[in-house]
């Protein structure tokens, strides 16, 4: 009953040049692929032009990150009204952010919540260091993200929004977790957890995203686990053969 989804994150990768060649090549691929919905993050600078070239192909668009308030004095910023009309999603507390530019919980809150106040659909990023992993910490620490992100969210919200479970030590290492091992994690501490807060009907409605070196040779395995809705993409994600993965990731 969850549509399957798939996102690329390019993170600082592609020029607006470069995105749109990109883009144009694979965005009529992706658009013939049914049962699935894919989509693209390009850095800022290059949303525009890669939303005008995916116009009319089911290919979504996203932004890597927002700020929360709507305008102002917040140099470098970008806020949800500027995003607005221009991309249908936006990932918010990836952990490069959390890790390398000092975003917390609470703020990740806030941004979940302006995001959902402009039409803006969240991909909610959580997931624990190695460290934490290696101490037996993962299941209360991504639970307690969980908790803090979608804190104060109404069902229908809650609801509208996707979850990235990327655990630290498998992004962009080519160690991926094991399909088992992040379908357990999955159910345990984030869709339990979800349940717990908005009941089970809303719960089963939130796709649940894995993260964490995919690619088009593991992401059928990790589709193969029924928590498991899709996946967020980082490195495999900016080639043509990005394609080859949403295709394999159609059960
Ligand atoms: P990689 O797929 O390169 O490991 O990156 C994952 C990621 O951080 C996506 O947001």
């Amino acid at each position: 009953m969850r549509t399957p989804f798939i996102a690329g994150n390019w993170k600082m990768n592609k020029s607006p040049d470069a995105a749109v060649a990109f883009v144009r090549e694979i965005a009529p691929l992706l658009d013939a692929i049914d049962g699935i919905d894919s989509a693209v993050c390009p850095p800022y600078l290059a949303i525009p032009a890669v939303a005008a070239a995916v116009a009319g192909t089911k290919v979504g668009v996203g932004a890597q990150n927002m700020y929360f308030e709507t305008s102002g004095a917040y140099t470098g910023e970008i806020s949800p009204t500027m995003l607005q009309g221009l991309c249908r999603y936006v990932i918010l507390g990836h952990s490069e952010r959390r890790a390398l530019f000092g975003e917390t919980d609470e703020g990740v809150n806030k941004k979940i919540l302006a995001a959902l106040a402009h039409n803006l659909t969240p991909i909610v990023c959580v997931g624990e260091s190695l460290t934490q992993n290696e101490a037996g910490e993962t299941q209360s620490f991504v639970s307690g993200q969980v908790r803090a992100a979608f804190a104060g969210l109404s069902d229908w919200q809650a609801a509208v929004c996707v979850v990235a479970y990327e655990p630290i030590w498998a992004i962009g290492t080519g160690r991926s977790a094991s399909a088992q091992q992040a379908g357990d994690i999955i159910r345990t501490s984030v869709r339990d957890v979800l349940t717990d807060l908005f009941g089970s009907d809303t719960a089963q409605a939130i796709r649940i995203q894995y993260g964490g070196s995919v690619t088009e040779g593991n992401i059928a395995d990790y589709m193969s686990q029924p928590d498991i809705d899709g996946a967020l993409v980082g490195g495999a994600s900016l080639k043509p053969t990005f394609v080859d993965l949403v295709r394999s990731a159609v059960i």
